[in-house]
């Protein structure tokens, strides 16, 4: 008789059938050492909670994945869960004002400092396609400045020398490569890229292109890269110089370095900045927030304003809204990004312990919960030396993880409020008997 087939084997057979590759994202490189082609998705995440997925067959995951940084406040957080479950029978959708959405721009003009004005996406990717928008309708300019390796969502407009390139085959800055095939070649016409964290490399590019650029779009802390003390604080002054706004990235950073975002911790101010990730607790959310001139554009009653198209079914969600709301009540509490830096912190610490007890040197890049690493006897500051150090490492690693009990992959580790000692211990034990191995 033939086996019966687990529910998992019949969903991964649908996922086969039926989603290109078997799963929901699309990778243009592979990480080393691992060939051409990547394994198939061979598990699905059934339910989770605080720092854990269980999987559909029942296994239990410590997730250092986190929906991609989204749930900082921890899978399932009864507030946020309470909150939103009282909003599904409120309303769920109105394209139109709703209470949690003005309270929510209220709160974070409240506390994110280049905030004056807030519109709210589903994304960091929509919110990104509709920023440049309104920079380039102010500038009347088309061109941006974009770091190597920074990502900043899925826009064509932006898909160049990120994270996901093939940075062997990256031409020398300022010219850009774009990373997929499928990006139209006029594209490329209006990016230039610089190396990261190098302030006189920039200066010189922005100086060249000042009479070209929309603005200079900066990832404050680069795919867990932080940059050395000055560079930000020099890229303000270079943009104040030539007249250019300055853009923070803050999806990643945005409510997780603090309430206040990268630009509070740092002590520099963007002209306009991008949220989204944490900030939802795992809802959908994506956030554009500046000045009351730089957002002129998004108001359609500006005097003589250049009015940019902004529109969408689901823009302003209130489901996604209550959850942010909750979100911040609960980040706004004493102790949590104490405890969230601490974590991570000890983490960074602890990575950097087991690899040299394996005799192996490696540089953590992070700040408090943005944890990265590189394995390499010097420093790390740029998206090039971080891709020219030994990459083997971590991608074995990061295979090794799962049999370890651990969701999460080489590098670039999510925490959340739910991560406690237990969690970091599990971590650390299973990076020790991978490193073991
Ligand atoms: C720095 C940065 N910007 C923008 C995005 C895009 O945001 P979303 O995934 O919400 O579209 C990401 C996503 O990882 C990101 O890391």
């Amino acid at each position: 008789m033939a086996a019966i087939a687990s529910d998992t084997d019949r969903l991964l057979a649908l996922a086969r059938a039926h989603l290109p590759g078997g799963g929901i994202w699309t990778f243009a490189t592979r990480p080393p050492g691992f060939g051409k082609t990547l394994d198939l998705p061979d598990f699905l995440i059934e339910r989770a909670d605080g720092a854990y997925v269980w999987t559909t067959d029942g296994e239990r995951l410590l997730d250092l994945v986190l929906g991609s940084g989204t749930v900082l406040t921890g899978h399932g957080h009864p507030e946020v869960v309470a909150a939103v479950t009282a909003q599904v029978a409120r309303v769920v959708n109105a394209s139109h004002l709703t209470p949690p959405a003005v309270e929510l721009s209220a709160r974070i003009c409240a506390v994110v400092p280049c905030a004056e004005r807030v519109r709210f996406f589903n994304s960091g990717t929509e919110a990104w396609a509709v920023a440049l928008r309104v920079l380039r309708a102010r500038a009347g300019r088309d061109r941006i400045l974009k770091f190597e390796g920074a990502f900043h969502g899925g826009n064509d407009a932006t898909l160049f020398n990120t994270s996901f390139g093939d940075v062997p085959t990256w031409a020398a800055a300022p010219i850009p490569t774009p990373d997929t095939p499928g990006t139209a070649r006029s594209e490329a016409a209006n990016v230039i890229t610089a190396p990261y964290d190098d302030i006189d490399a920039t200066r010189a590019i922005a100086l060249a292109h000042r009479d070209e650029l929309a603005a200079i779009l900066c990832e404050p802390v680069m795919r867990g890269i932080a940059a050395r003390p000055g560079f930000l604080e020099g890229l303000r002054e270079l943009a104040d110089e030539i007249h250019v706004p300055l853009v923070f990235d803050e999806v990643i950073t945005g409510f997780r370095l603090g309430l206040g975002g990268a630009q509070a911790h740092y002590g520099v101010t963007p002209d306009l900045a991008l949220f989204g990730k944490a900030l939802g607790s795992g809802f959908p959310i994506g956030v554009i927030a500046g000045s009351e001139e730089v957002m002129e554009p998004l108001d359609p009653g500006a005097p003589d304003g250049i009015r940019v198209v902004a529109e969408g079914s689901t823009l302003a969600n209130p489901l996604s809204a209550t959850a942010a709301l909750a979100t911040l009540d609960i980040l706004s509490r004493p102790g949590a990004y104490e405890h969230l830096h601490a974590w991570g912190n000890r983490l960074a610490e602890g990575l950097r312990e087991a690899f040299a007890r394996h005799g192996i040197t490696i540089q953590p890049t992070g700040v408090g919960p943005i944890v990265e690493y590189y394995v390499s006897d010097s420093p790390v500051h740029d998206y090039r030396t971080a891709l020219a150090t030994d990459l083997v490492p971590k991608s074995r690693l990061a295979a090794g993880m799962r049999r370890h009990g651990v969701f999460g992959g080489g590098g670039r580790y999510n925490c959340s409020l739910a991560h406690g000692d237990a969690e970091l211990a599990h971590m650390l034990d299973a990076v020790e008997a991978i490193l073991a191995r």
